[in-house]
């Protein structure tokens, strides 16, 4: 079985979804950690709740980003970490965490990727009255949600309603992103 560890910054609804996949048999793997940069993210309580071990990691307690991330590949490692799962968390990676890993992160963003990188995908979006939304996941490298797409899921809108978009989305990342991973994974060991 395979390892892997979760990143997360904030409310961690992806990584509820994929800790109930990994219960319900749909997620071939253990997931052996949370990595956060946030003290006070709901992702940290998920994961106590569930009996997976934390790793807290706050930026300003590190003289640079590159220590901050060294750190972090040093608990990866510990942890044997076979795949980094990317699931809101709100940082780029150094390169020494990227290198590490090769095709071996990935993250979803809420949107048809390269349209709307960063931050708040959902208000650029609407910013440019856009009618059709949906999800990407895709290989992690050294830019900013740059990396090779591996799916996109896309959906029309009839209304900009920030609220019901945001629910699709998420309940389309839900279902999504444990799958896919599953499928990466499963599609390793064959
Ligand atoms: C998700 O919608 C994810 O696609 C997005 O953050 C949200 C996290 O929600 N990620 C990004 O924007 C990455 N650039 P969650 O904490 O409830 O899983």
């Amino acid at each position: 079985m395979k390892n892997i560890v979760v990143f997360a910054s904030g409310f961690g609804s992806n990584f509820q979804a994929i800790i109930d996949a990994v219960k319900h048999g749909k997620l071939h793997a253990n997931i052996v950690g949370l990595i956060c940069d946030k003290p006070g993210a709901y992702a940290i309580e998920r994961a106590r709740i569930n009996g997976i071990p934390v790793a807290l990691f706050e930026r300003n307690t590190f003289s640079s980003k590159a220590y901050m991330d060294r750190a972090i590949l040093n608990q990866c490692e510990s942890w044997q970490a076979d795949w980094l799962i990317l699931a809101g968390y709100m940082r780029l990676l150094s390169p020494l965490l990227i290198q590490a890993y090769p095709r071996h992160i990935v993250n979803i963003h809420p949107s048809l990727l390269p349209k709307y990188r960063g931050l708040d995908a959902v208000g650029q979006a609407l910013n440019q009255q856009e009618r059709i939304y949906g999800l990407t996941i895709h290989y992690v490298d050294e830019g900013m949600d740059t990396g090779d797409i591996i799916v996109q899921v896309p959906f029309e809108v009839d209304a900009l309603d920030r609220d019901h978009i945001e629910k699709r989305l998420h309940a389309l990342e839900h279902v999504t992103y444990p799958a896919i991973i599953n499928k990466l994974i499963v599609e390793e060991c064959v």
